[in-house]
């Protein structure tokens, strides 16, 4: 596993990190709790030492999990949560209706008020069983609450010592420069993988100059870049990507078409597609770390061992440009 700082400080995150939305069983077709604890172990024992969940995920279930997975080994993990969606009040902007791990229907909102953020981190300090958390991101803007209050909170927090770093996800340019104003934000969390390229335009650049570490979430496109979501898969009732344009079966077919064309470099390797795909993410100048999500010990050891991949110059080029030449996607 490779390991690099996260922003300026000198906290090393491995170059793959445990995405633990899946193991919340909430839009991923459910979940099996004692498989995701081995999970997170196994991913300890193979250098995945940074675990990335958040209060959504499963409505505190993820946070839940990881706690209990990371009890005695506190001292060898980084943890990253998150604030910012609230289920349980209708303050802030309305972002989505869902339905909880129970059927129940809820809906969800962007709140990044001061006395919101202090409430969640109380209860993702108690979920989590820890006494502070490492990485403390926005997980989206909230358009209804001035960054700068958001800013205060959480520097707020810093200072009190429940919280070591102030990072934030799915924030534009202007709003990190909003925040940098106020204080230090060490990550920002975006989308990004293969086939989703779009922070490369200005985010990518503005969080290499800043240094600011990029945590990319989906570097698999949810399983899209594995190979294994073929033209028969059918996803359960409750997983999201049951009805996402992004899985239909003409963006199935051109992945898999590309795939074919990729094979090749993954079997110089000796990898597999999914394994490419997390090398070639964290191979990119300014991406730290690819948060991969992973449901059992399986797919947390084949994941693991991209973190040791060292990609040549001309393979890197070679995938971004059957990535160039693909049919796009209709989304
Ligand atoms: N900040 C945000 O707004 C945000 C949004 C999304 C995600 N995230 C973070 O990023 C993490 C990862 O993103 P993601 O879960 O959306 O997508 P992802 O990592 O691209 O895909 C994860 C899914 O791919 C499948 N998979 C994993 N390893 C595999 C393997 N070795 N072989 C085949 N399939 C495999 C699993 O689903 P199946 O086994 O069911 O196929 C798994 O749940 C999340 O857990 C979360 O921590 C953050």
């Amino acid at each position: 596993m490779q390991y690099r700082n996260l922003g300026t400080t000198n906290i090393k995150l491995p170059v793959v990190s445990f995405g633990a939305w899946a193991i919340g069983g909430w839009l991923w077709g459910g979940t099996d709790d004692e498989e995701a604890k081995r999970a997170i172990q196994k991913g300890i024992d193979l250098g995945v030492t940074c675990i990335d969940t958040a209060p959504i995920y499963g409505f505190g279930h993820s946070e839940t999990i990881v706690g209990e997975a990371i009890q005695g080994r506190r001292d060898k993990v980084i943890i990253a949560t998150k604030c910012g969606l609230r289920w349980d009040t209708e303050q802030g902007e309305f972002f989505f209706d869902t339905v909880d791990r129970n059927g129940e229907s809820l809906k969800v909102y962007k709140n990044l008020r001061p006395e919101s953020i202090r409430k969640e981190c109380e209860n993702s300090l108690r979920r989590l069983k820890v006494d502070v958390i490492d990485l403390y991101q926005c997980h989206w803007p909230d358009k209804t609450t001035p960054l700068d209050y958001t800013m205060d909170a959480l520097l707020a927090l810093q200072k009190e010592g429940k919280i070591r770093h102030i990072g934030v996800s799915n924030f534009t340019v202007e709003m990190m420069r909003t925040c940098l104003k106020k204080g230090k934000i060490e990550s920002n969390q975006p989308k990004y993988n293969a086939l989703e390229r779009e922070i490369e335009a200005e985010i990518l650049p503005f969080c290499r100059e800043n240094n600011i570490s990029v945590l990319a979430y989906s570097p698999i496109a949810q399983g899209l870049l594995t190979g294994k979501v073929t033209l028969d898969r059918e996803f359960p009732y409750g997983d999201l990507r049951r009805d996402k344009t992004m899985f239909s079966p003409v963006n199935r077919r051109r992945v898999l078409n590309m795939l074919e064309r990729v094979k090749p470099i993954a079997e110089k390797y000796e990898i597999t597609l999914g394994q490419l795909f997390i090398a070639w993410t964290v191979h990119q100048p300014g991406i730290t770390t690819a948060l991969v999500g992973a449901r059992d010990e399986l797919q947390i050891e084949e994941n693991a061992k991209a973190g040791a991949v060292i990609l040549d110059e001309k393979d890197i080029h070679a995938i971004r440009t059957a990535l160039e030449e693909m049919e796009p996607l209709q989304l």
